[in-house]
C-alpha cells in the first residue's frame, strides 16, 4: 500500500516538474522586497481587531480585486460586509472552489508584545509579527497570491474559485456566515468544496481538520432571597444555589478531564467545560437576588443534544428552584467530511500534500469555526492551513509568521488550486 502511494506520488511529481511556475521564491532579493511579504505587511497593519477597520480592509481587497482584473462583490445579509473574490473556471457548470478566511482579528495587549502588533515588523530572520499573522491574515494572502501565480501563467481552470472573505468569524460569525450561507447570493456560489483556516504544526505533517466541536455557550441565572448582609437568610439565597450550581458543572468537569488525561486523548472524546464568567451582587451589606453564570461547554463528538439538554435541567433542579438558562450558542449538530477515498477533494489535497513531500493527519478540530454552516448544508469542508515548522501563535502574544512559510503556502496553494480546480464532477 505505502508503495503504491509512493509510486503515485513519484508520477505526479514527474508531471508537475516540467514547468516552474513565476511566483516561486526568488532567493536573489531579500524578503523586505517581495511584494508577496509587503502585501502581507499591508494587510496585517490593517488593525481589524476594531470592527470599524473592517471597511479597510474590503478597501484593500477590492485594490487586489481590481489590480488582478478578478469580478468584486460585497454582500451584508448580516449588515457587515462579506467580500467574494471570484477567479472564473472554464466550465461554470462544475461546483466552484470556496477558500474561505476573516477579515477580523482578536485583540492584542501591545504592551505584551516585543514589537507593536499592528506594526508587521520583520526581524532578521525573517518572522512578520503581528495580530493576524497566523489566524489568519496569512492564508487570505496565500490565496490571493495563488491565484495571481495562476493568472500569470495563464493557467485556467475547469472550475471556478470564490475567494471569500468574513467580517466576524472571532466572534461567532453571526453577521458573516452564518446569515451568508443561508442567502441566495451564497446558494448562486454553487460552491461544492471549501477550505478554511486550519492549525499549525511544529513539524512536517501538516493538519487537517474535517469536524469541528459543537459550542453550547449559556447563561445561568440565579434568584434567591435577598435580605441585610448581616442576616442569616436559610438556603435560599443566590449564592448558595450558586454554590450548587458550580458544584454539579466541577464533578462534570472532573469527569470529563479523567477522560481527556487518559492514554488515548483525542479531543472529540470529551465536553470541555468552563466557567468563564461570574457576577452579582451590589453591596458589601447587602444578600443580593441575583447571580448570573457563564458557562461555555464544546460537546464531545458521541454526545447526543438530547442528553446534554437532560444534564443541564438536571443542574437546574440541583439548584433548587429559580434559576433559568438562557443559550448564547448553541449548535446542536455539526457533521463530518470525509477524509477517505470516497472525497476526491481530500485526495486532490493528499496528491498536493505528497509532491511537497509533506504528510497530512486530518484531526478534530477542538475549536468551532465557519465551517459548520457549510457542512450542516451538505458542503465537504476542511480546514487547512500550510504552517509547517510553525509554533502556535494563534490568538496569542507575539504572533508571527516566517516570510518562508508564507510564500511555500503560496506554493501549496498554486498546486492545491491546479488539482481541486480541475476535478471533473
Ligand atoms: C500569458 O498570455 C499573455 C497574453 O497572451 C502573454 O503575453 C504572456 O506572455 C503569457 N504569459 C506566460 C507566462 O505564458
Ligand atoms: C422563587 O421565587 C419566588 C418569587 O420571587 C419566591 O416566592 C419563592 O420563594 C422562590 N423560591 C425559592 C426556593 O427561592
Ligand atoms: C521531495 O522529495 C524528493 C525525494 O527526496 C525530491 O526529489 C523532491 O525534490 C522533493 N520535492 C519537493 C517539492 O521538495
Ligand atoms: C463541463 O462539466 C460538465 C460536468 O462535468 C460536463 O458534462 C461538460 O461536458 C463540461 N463542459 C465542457 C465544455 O467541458
Ligand atoms: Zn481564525
Amino acid at each position: 500500500m505505502a508503495n503504491i502511494i509512493m509510486l503515485m506520488c513519484f508520477v505526479i511529481l514527474l508531471a508537475t516538474l516540467e514547468h516552474t511556475l513565476a511566483g516561486a521564491i526568488d532567493t536573489t532579493k531579500p524578503y523586505s522586497e517581495n511584494p508577496t511579504v509587503q502585501k502581507f505587511q499591508e494587510y496585517l497593519q490593517i488593525d481589524t481587531s476594531r470592527p470599524e477597520n473592517i471597511e479597510q480592509a474590503v478597501e484593500f481587497w477590492r485594490r487586489e480585486a481590481e489590480a488582478l482584473g478578478l469580478p468584486f462583490a460585497v454582500y451584508s445579509p448580516g449588515g457587515r460586509p462579506v467580500v467574494v473574490m471570484t477567479y472564473e473556471g472554464a466550465n461554470s457548470s462544475l461546483p466552484s472552489i470556496m477558500l474561505n478566511s476573516h477579515m477580523d482579528v482578536v485583540e492584542a495587549v501591545p504592551e505584551d508584545w516585543i514589537y507593536p502588533p499592528f506594526s508587521a515588523y520583520m526581524d532578521d530572520e525573517g518572522k512578520i509579527y503581528g495580530r493576524g499573522a497566523q489566524d489568519d491574515k496569512d492564508i487570505s494572502i496565500e490565496y490571493i497570491e495563488a491565484i495571481r501565480t495562476l493568472k500569470e501563467n495563464n493557467i485556467t481552470l475547469q472550475r471556478t474559485i470564490h475567494m471569500t472573505l468574513m467580517p466576524d468569524e472571532e466572534t461567532g460569525g453571526f453577521d458573516g456566515m452564518v446569515p451568508f450561507a443561508r442567502s441566495e447570493d451564497f446558494k448562486r456560489l454553487n460552491v461544492g468544496f471549501a477550505l478554511d483556516e486550519g492549525l499549525p504544526t511544529t513539524d512536517d505533517t501538516l493538519i487537517v481538520t474535517n469536524v469541528d466541536k459543537r459550542p453550547w455557550q449559556m447563561e445561568f441565572t440565579i434568584r434567591g432571597v435577598a435580605g441585610h448582609g448581616s442576616s442569616m437568610q436559610g438556603m435560599d439565597t443566590a449564592a448558595v444555589k450558586l454554590r450548587r450550581l458550580l458544584d454539579v458543572i466541577m464533578e462534570f468537569r472532573e469527569d470529563q478531564m479523567k477522560i481527556s488525561d487518559s492514554l488515548e486523548k483525542d479531543d472529540g472524546s470529551f465536553t470541555s467545560v468552563n466557567v468563564n464568567i461570574v457576577q452579582g451582587g451590589i453591596a458589601t451589606n447587602i444578600v443580593p437576588s441575583e447571580f448570573r453564570l457563564v458557562v461555555d461547554m464544546r460537546l464531545a463528538i458521541t454526545a447526543k443534544a438530547s442528553d446534554m439538554d437532560e444534564m443541564i435541567s438536571s443542574w437546574i433542579m440541583a439548584t433548587g428552584a429559580n434559576t433559568t438558562v438562557k443559550f448564547i450558542r448553541k449548535v446542536e449538530e455539526s457533521p463530518a467530511t470525509a477524509v477517505d477515498d470516497s472525497n476526491p477533494y481530500w485526495v486532490a489535497l493528499q496528491e498536493a500534500a505528497c509532491e511537497m513531500n509533506m504528510t497530512l493527519s486530518a484531526i478534530l478540530c477542538p475549536a468551532t469555526s465557519d465551517m459548520v454552516q457549510l457542512r450542516l448544508l451538505g458542503i465537504p469542508a476542511l480546514g487547512f492551513s500550510p504552517k509547517p515548522r510553525t509554533t502556535n501563535r494563534v490568538h496569542g502574544v507575539n504572533e508571527y509568521l516566517s516570510a518562508t512559510t508564507l510564500m511555500n503556502g503560496v506554493d501549496v496553494y498554486v498546486r492545491l488550486l491546479k488539482k481541486l480546480g480541475n476535478l471533473p464532477l
